[in-house]
């Protein structure tokens, strides 16, 4: 099988590893990459968000396959652009992808599932506004209703705050706050198959103890020892398969990985966010695990035919990521720094911990910085606390200059918190 790969970070990397991990993936693609992702795939340079482009490419290619990482080429319809190119794509429709690029879709599409989430309200003028802040009170929840790579929710105790950022969205969402530990979970589908993966947790903010900015994500974890065992067969009852289900009713069934963004409350599990692709850096630890060659699901959830597809098989070990960011993330992140150590990483730690590539490029011979999230150190072991003793050895041994990662990736969980 030839697999075309679509996008360019840590998300992407672990993605092209599980497939060039796979017997059955003959021929692996990747654009536009990074200097990872180039050890285990050829790299070709396209505009990602250009559906004719990346249809060309894939026809070009004889690709059997099209996986698309990240948000913004669903959300412009690339996928739609492959499948009319007669090319199997792993990845929802535009319209499908609106469960990402609107939270106000996808408000619309939980209230028609009956899909436990935020009490919400819909707001494009100044008194809406008003009126929604004094209904739910502090915290203060206010999310942008378009694509704000990651930059789009405002939680606060402040109503100038809130106020103001929901002045500045053109349509905002303001809703309930959520208490409880948030979890990822992943699910495969073909549009009316579901299939779950294993929950994650990820961290948002950019310094230990979850203080400082919220980030894409600077590190995350797989399994979590603390849920309730039945977690993934209620979040499937009573979010995934009646998403799916409702999507598919209104004629936009949505195909590809369904990310469900959960709260885990004392009134039970509530969905945050819905994403329409795998999350990163979840994607790190939950691939880590996942036994079953990936190929082969992908193509049966582009092809339809999901309902053939046997079990999922995982492995019976843990996986922690931490992300090491460039200078100054999540702000302007400092690039072209060169980062040193993979090759000690590469000797001495393989195969349970490796490096995931997020934001990296060559200069020469020399792997750079060219992001904020630079790289992702992913490791294995009998459970969390090995997988985290691997995971930072191997980022103990990267150097570059002004990096930060969180210390505490995992930390609570490993100790049984
Ligand atoms: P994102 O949409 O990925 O930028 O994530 C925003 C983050 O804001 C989430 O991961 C939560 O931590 C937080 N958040 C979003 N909605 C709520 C809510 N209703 N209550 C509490 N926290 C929230
Ligand atoms: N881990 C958060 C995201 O992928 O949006």
């Amino acid at each position: 099988m030839k697999v075309l790969v679509i996008g360019g970070g840590a998300r992407e990397h672990a993605l092209c590893r599980s497939l060039s991990l796979d017997p059955d993936v003959t021929a692996l693609h990747c654009a536009p990459g990074n200097a990872g992702i180039a050890e285990v795939a050829e790299l070709h340079r396209v505009d990602a968000l250009d559906g004719a482009a990346v249809a060309e490419l894939a026809s070009g290619l004889n690709a059997d396959l099209v996986v698309i990482g990240p948000e913004a080429p669903l959300v412009a319809g690339v996928a739609d652009a492959v499948r009319a190119a007669g090319v199997p794509v792993f990845g929802p429709s535009a319209q499908a992808a609106r469960l990402e690029g609107s939270k106000a879709f996808a408000k619309d599409v939980m209230a028609g599932a009956n899909v436990p989430t935020a009490r919400s309200y819909v707001c494009t003028t100044a008194e809406e506004i008003e009126a929604a802040l004094a209904a739910f009170g502090a915290p203060y929840v206010v999310k942008d209703d378009g694509l704000a790579a990651g930059k789009g929710v405002v939680v606060t105790d402040d109503v100038a705050e809130a106020r103001a950022h929901a002045l500045a969205c053109e349509r905002v969402v303001i809703e309930e706050y959520l208490d409880g530990p948030e979890v990822s979970l992943f699910a495969i589908t073909d549009g009316v198959t579901v299939l779950p993966l294993q929950p994650a947790q990820d961290f948002k903010r950019a310094l230990d103890g979850d203080e400082g900015p919220n980030t894409g994500g600077m590190g995350a974890y797989s399994p979590l020892p603390w849920s309730d065992p039945r977690l993934v067969e209620e979040v499937m009852d009573s979010v995934l398969q009646p998403t799916v289900d409702e999507l598919r009713r209104r004629g936009t069934p949505f195909s590809g990985l369904l990310y469900a963004g959960l709260a885990i409350t004392s009134r039970g599990v509530r969905v945050i966010e819905f994403n329409a692709r795998f999350g990163d850096p979840e994607t790190q630890v939950v691939l880590a695990r996942l036994r079953t060659p990936l190929a082969g699901v992908l193509l049966n959830a582009a092809r339809g035919t999901l309902d053939a597809q046997p079990p999922l098989v995982w492995r019976n070990e843990a996986a922690v990521t931490v992300v090491i960011a460039s200078h100054n993330y999540p702000g302007p992140p400092r690039t072209g720094d060169p980062i040193e150590g993979l090759a000690e990483v590469a000797a001495k730690d393989a195969p349970y911990a490796y490096v995931l590539h997020a934001g990296t490029r060559y200069e020469g011979e020399a792997v750079v910085s060219a992001g904020g999230r630079v790289l992702s150190v992913t490791a294995t072991g009998a459970d969390l606390a090995q997988a985290r003793e691997r995971a930072y050895s191997a980022v103990e041994r990267i150097r570059l200059d002004g990096a930060q990662h969180r210390t505490d990736i995992a930390a609570k969980a490993a100790a049984g918190l």
